[in-house]
């Protein structure tokens, strides 16, 4: 199916701060630690020159981390004792790269102690690791305070890859995000991995009439049947979530388009008219696609939660 593409006009002016971001501010730390964000950003830079998996890890550590508990940074502590964190919890498969947080908040205390917070070092990092994969940059507000508590259970609250447009409709408006900000978050989906546990369901068993999800591109359903064979023995067996994997860019939308998303969840936006016109617009322009993400991460990551400043980012005091 070829995308029609209509020509906007593109606005540059991103809205900065949402009404509701109360705390955050974008100057937060201009007194206080003013060289705290090109420390992180160093930090990114020299972990991803190592490894071109790093930037996807850091958004969706991002992304989960806004999803409980707000950004808190309760998806960087570890399990202590008898209490399993979020971490050890079950979609933590391919959660990785927390070594680039510890770095940065290690560089970060060395300046300023006990002054910049893990949650904000990780929202900085994920706008980083977008900025330094092609995508565009943002000023980041700043202020968010470090949590207490992880939970392995509460990973259950993250969407599953099996959703339905509304589950995940839902899932977001919990969180007060919207259809528009789900079309645009979900293009995050630009960048990283995916195991095939989590699109096994389109490829295998789609459901009792049908092996393959019929939404899926048949050429596309046969070379991931092929990587993922239903008695899968490869370890870390999976595909790229789109074929620019370490570019930040609007592929995703464009192969969205034409039956070549991994996901239930990826597909899912072609079913309503509202995000599968966003899809549409994103898959023709960049620039639109940019401006929505930015917006939306704004909206995201302004989701606040915790309460102190955390000295090492995976324990409590
Ligand atoms: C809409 C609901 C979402 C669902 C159901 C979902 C689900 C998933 C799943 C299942 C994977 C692959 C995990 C694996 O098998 O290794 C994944 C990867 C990823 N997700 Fe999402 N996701 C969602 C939204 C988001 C959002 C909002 C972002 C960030 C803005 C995001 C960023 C990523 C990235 C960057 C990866 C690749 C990670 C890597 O390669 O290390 N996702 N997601
Ligand atoms: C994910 O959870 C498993 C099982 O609890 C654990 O062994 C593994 O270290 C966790 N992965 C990460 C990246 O924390
Ligand atoms: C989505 O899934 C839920 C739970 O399985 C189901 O009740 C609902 O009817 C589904 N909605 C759509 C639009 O398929
Ligand atoms: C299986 O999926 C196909 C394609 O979406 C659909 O036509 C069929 O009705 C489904 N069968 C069952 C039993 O749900």
């Amino acid at each position: 199916m070829a995308a029609i593409c209509f020509s906007l006009v593109s606005v540059f002016i991103f809205s900065l701060i949402s009404g509701y971001s109360n705390a955050l501010s974008v100057d937060y730390y201009h007194q206080t630690c003013p060289k705290a964000e090109s420390t992180i950003r160093k930090a990114v830079k020299k972990a991803m020159m190592n490894d071109n998996t790093v930037p996807a890890a850091l958004l969706r550590m991002h992304f989960h981390d806004c999803f409980i508990r707000g950004c808190d940074a309760s998806v960087l502590l570890n399990t202590k004792g008898k209490n399993k964190a979020e971490k050890d919890g079950p979609p933590n498969i391919s959660l990785h790269a927390f070594y680039v947080i510890d770095n940065a908040k290690e560089e970060v205390e060395a300046q300023c102690p006990g002054v910049v917070s893990c949650a904000d070092i990780l929202a900085l990092a994920a706008r980083d690791a977008v900025a330094l994969s092609g995508g565009p940059t943002w000023d980041v507000p700043k202020g968010r305070k470090d949590g207490r508590i992880s939970k392995a259970t509460e990973t259950r609250q993250l969407p599953a890859p099996t959703f339905n447009i509304t589950q995940l409709q839902q899932s977001f408006s919990q969180r007060g995000l919207s259809m528009d900000d789900l079309a645009a978050l979900s293009g995050g989906h630009t960048l990283g991995f995916s195991h095939c546990s989590s699109f096994q369901n389109r490829i295998h068993r789609f459901n009792t009439t049908t092996n393959i999800d019929p939404s899926m591109q048949p050429s596309f359903a046969a070379s991931l049947r092929k990587i993922c064979p239903i008695h899968n023995k490869v370890k870390n067996a999976g595909s790229k979530l789109d074929s620019s994997a370490t570019t930040f860019d609007n592929t995703y939308y464009k192969l969205l388009l034409q039956g070549r998303s991994l996901l239930s969840s990826d597909q899912a936006l072609l079913t309503t008219s509202r995000t599968k016109s966003l899809v549409s617009k994103f898959a023709c322009s960049q620039e639109e696609f940019n401006k929505a993400f930015v917006k939306s991460m704004i909206k995201m990551s302004s989701i606040t939660g915790g309460t102190e400043i955390r000295k090492d980012c995976r324990f409590v005091r």
